[in-house]
């Protein structure tokens, strides 16, 4: 199996572990100067300072120095929605004008606008642009990202969505786990009939994406003029009794109770949270389900961001997703997103880091495998342009990535 050695790294910076870090354990970075990584076939194989990982490990490797650089773990983007069909400029410029996402929605703009324009594209036209965005964030040092469905809502368009992300994570180096959110919004085919829809879900489509193994988990937007927490309740403890795990776009613009019933459900995540009551807090806190935070929602909303500071430090795992999607935030910067978290939101940089890399992984429920700079995990690694990692959030909102490595292969030099 090919060796390569990743020599004199000027700085590693990774949290370390295979499930998600909780509260001050976020804080815990390790930070090795002059460090080295023995990559084998796609994995780890040791990690360590260049002098020791050398004179154990060089015999048959290829050796590359990267002094000058440091490495982080690949970035896990673990809340997006990046295939969709068309774009809502009008939108943004309403919004801009003074009128409310949640006021565009029920008005029938909104998601229902992308659902008409997603459902009249081909597989091929879904693929073209899902690969040009696919390619944008791995330039953005994302390795793995979560890619939900959402935007078809019948039968046909879900599908074609979600078996355009199975092609697409064949096809390119971006691993891409799947999540069907048909409760994304209520189709016009049900406007007056949410729970015949939520039925139909049940009946109808889990069956079919679980023959087809399409999805990994289920998402429901569970908020004030959408989906209720009783209607929310149904669909996921269906998915969850088919062997789904689950999801929730929880507490985003009202309180409505989606932490709670995120914990009760065991959701793997509960995302959004920017009205997450102080109860939310205490049941996220004490529970298994990661707290997802996704800021560059909450700054082109205008609104006030998620309470990244209390939920840590009552001691929830909490990640940072970019939420990637054409209305309410389209953009997938990674490099403003830890500029919001670090400061705006007041966390530390490492507990950022932590939540873009291990504490994402445990938020598609793969922290086993990526997340961290650890032996027996995937050599999935991003190389800086400087040699600390600080610059990630110093050099504000500018992209730091020189190099990425995807399962053990350089993929991406800038
Ligand atoms: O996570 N909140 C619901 N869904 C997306 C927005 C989707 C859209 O506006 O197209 C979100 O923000
Ligand atoms: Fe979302």
């Amino acid at each position: 199996m090919k060796r390569t050695i990743l020599a004199h790294i000027a700085e590693l910076a990774t949290p370390k572990g295979r499930e998600a870090r909780q509260g001050a354990r976020m804080n815990e970075l390790s930070v090795t100067r002059d460090a080295a990584v023995v990559i084998e076939g796609e994995n780890i194989l040791a990690v360590g300072d260049t002098d020791t990982i050398l004179s154990s490990y060089r015999d048959g490797a290829e050796i590359r120095d990267l002094s000058g650089h440091a490495v982080v773990p690949g970035f896990v983007d673990s809340h997006t929605h990046f295939l969709f069909g068309g774009y809502r400029p009008e939108e943004f410029m309403m919004r801009l004008a003074g009128e409310s996402y949640l006021a565009i929605h029920k008005a029938g703009g909104g998601i229902e606008c992308t659902v008409e324009k997603t459902r009249n594209e081909t597989e091929e036209q879904m693929d073209r642009e899902g690969r040009a965005r696919l390619r944008d964030a791995l330039q953005m040092g994302v390795t793995s990202m979560e890619g939900k469905s959402g935007y078809g809502l019948d039968r046909d368009t879900e599908l074609r969505m979600l078996r355009v992300m199975r092609k697409l994570d064949k096809e390119q180096p971006v691993e891409i786990t799947p999540t069907y959110l048909g409760g994304h919004s209520v189709p016009r085919e049900y406007r007056d009939r949410p729970d015949g829809y939520i039925d139909w879900m049940i009946r109808e489509m889990l069956p079919l994406i679980r023959e087809e193994r399409l999805a990994a988990f289920v998402d429901i937007f569970c908020e004030d003029g959408v989906f209720t927490a009783a209607q929310s309740e149904k669909l996921l403890s269906a998915a969850s009794a088919m062997g789904f795990g689950t999801k929730i776009h929880a507490d985003e613009i009202m309180s409505t109770g989606g932490a709670e019933l995120a914990v009760g459900l065991h959701s793997v995540s509960a995302d959004h949270l920017l009205m997450i009551s102080d109860q939310g807090i205490r049941d996220l806190a004490g529970s298994g389900t990661v707290a997802t935070l996704l800021p560059c929602t909450a700054f082109c909303l205008a609104k006030p961001y998620a309470p990244a500071r209390k939920l840590i430090d009552a001691g929830c795992a909490v990640a940072l997703a970019s939420d990637y999607n054409p209305g309410s935030c389209f953009t997938g910067s990674i490099p403003l997103l830890f500029a919001l978290a670090v400061i705006h939101m007041h966390m530390s940089l490492p507990e950022a880091l932590c939540a873009l890399t291990l504490n994402g992984a445990a938020a598609i429920g793969r922290a086993d495998r990526i997340g961290s700079i650890e032996p027996g995990k995937q050599a999935d690694l991003v190389v800086l342009n400087h040699p600390e990692y600080e610059f990630l959030v110093y050099n504000t909102a500018v992209n730091q990535v020189h190099e990425v490595y995807k399962k053990g292969v350089s993929v991406c030099h800038r």
